[in-house]
């Protein structure tokens, strides 16, 4: 008889859970396969998604389900779910010991998710201002999924019963909303403590990295300019072209971190400096104070590379090779469901759903 499994890679069996390996518990975070990653999602994210996993047992979810709240690309949404996969890889976590996933292959996260839709009101969705953001002025016009969106991401955390959630600021909200729905549930159906009240985990202000060409706002995939952002696979020589053509000011660099405050842009590149160094920036504020930017520039350049370029390259080695990326994701899949399910068969008898 033929082996249809062949080829296929055997699932990692699942190690034993985080209260057994006397670790601080259980962390699941999700990232939307919506365009190409750029420093401030790797700073602000998945840079902190590794040093984690010394301390927690960690999920990582690439959500796709996620995406598609907004029109997507099919032909690009598998390329770039690949993507995030290539970059938790690249940025050093542990395949083997963590579970890295797509969202869409584990079903238990939307059967939770339509629970979930059950509990929250309508007047808390209402109040997400990601969802305000994402609709805009017409708001009629946005999908029930983008409107829905924040259940399904207490879902995501809630169906592994996750007790800590690395979330940049702006996520704040919907983790707040996710532990509402925790204690609605918990109340309404009179199962005290079945979902844990999840913790974000928020890293320090150095990761909120700007745009190169606006100290003023974020860096984003959406800035038409491909100046304002350093990518996540640019190489040795786009970093060097685009540090060097930063907005800066006249005067040479801040020498208190007050003066660096008044001055976006200069504070911005400190703190990308600071950052990728694992230092203070007031530390690198003191390493430049009163020199000229083009001597910072020059080292935040080498710096970058230096950091930067060992990931890039290794996403880029691992997005030539799909085959093996699909089967850290079917392999991560397969172990999260084996989470999933119990939680998810729990869930339905306190709901009073029959068994199948
Ligand atoms: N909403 C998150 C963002 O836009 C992505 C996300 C989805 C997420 N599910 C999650 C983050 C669960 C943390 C945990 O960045």
């Amino acid at each position: 008889m033929p082996d249809v499994t062949a080829g296929a890679a055997a699932p990692t069996p699942h190690i034993a859970p985080y209260e057994a390996r006397g670790l601080k518990g259980r962390i699941l975070s999700g990232v939307q396969p919506t365009g190409n990653l750029h420093l401030g999602n790797y700073l602000g994210a998945i840079r902190n998604f590794a040093r984690l996993q010394n301390d927690f047992e960690c999920l990582y979810c690439v959500v796709d389900q996620h995406a598609i709240t907004q029109p997507q690309d099919p032909k690009l949404l598998a390329s770039q779910t690949r993507e995030i996969a290539a970059a938790f890889l690249a940025a050093g976590i542990d395949a083997r010991k963590q579970i890295i996933f797509n969202q869409s292959m584990v079903p238990e996260h939307s059967q939770l998710a339509w629970v979930f839709n059950c509990v929250a009101r309508v007047g808390w969705m209402n109040r997400m201002t990601q969802f305000k953001e994402k609709a805009g002025k017409d708001r009629e016009a946005a999908s029930l999924g983008l409107y829905a969106y924040p259940a399904l991401m207490a879902a995501d955390i809630l169906i592994y019963k996750a007790t800590h959630v690395p979330v940049g600021e702006d996520q704040k909200q919907h983790l707040e909303l996710t532990r509402d729905i925790a204690q609605k549930f918990n109340n309404d159906f009179e199962a005290p403590d079945f979902f844990p009240l999840t913790e974000p985990l928020i890293f320090g202000a150095a990761t909120r990295v700007m745009s190169l060409r606006d100290g003023t706002k974020k860096m984003s995939k959406s800035d038409p300019s491909d100046f304002s952002r350093i990518n996540l696979t640019d190489d040795a020589d786009a970093i060097a072209q685009k540090i060097r053509r930063a907005k800066t000011d006249p005067h040479p660099m801040p020498d208190t971190a007050a003066d660096a405050e008044k001055r976006p842009d200069a504070d911005n590149l400190l703190g990308i400096y600071a950052a990728l160094a694992d230092q203070e920036k007031d530390a690198a504020i003191a390493e430049f104070a009163g020199r000229q930017f083009s001597e910072f520039k020059a080292a935040l350049t080498e710096l970058a590379v230096a950091k930067l370029g060992p990931v890039g390259a290794e996403m880029q080695r691992l997005m030539k090779d799909p085959g093996h990326v699909d089967s850290v994701l079917r392999d991560g899949a397969a172990r999260a469901r084996a989470l999933a399910a119990p939680i998810l068969a729990e869930t339905y008898k306190i709901v009073g759903f029959l068994k199948p």
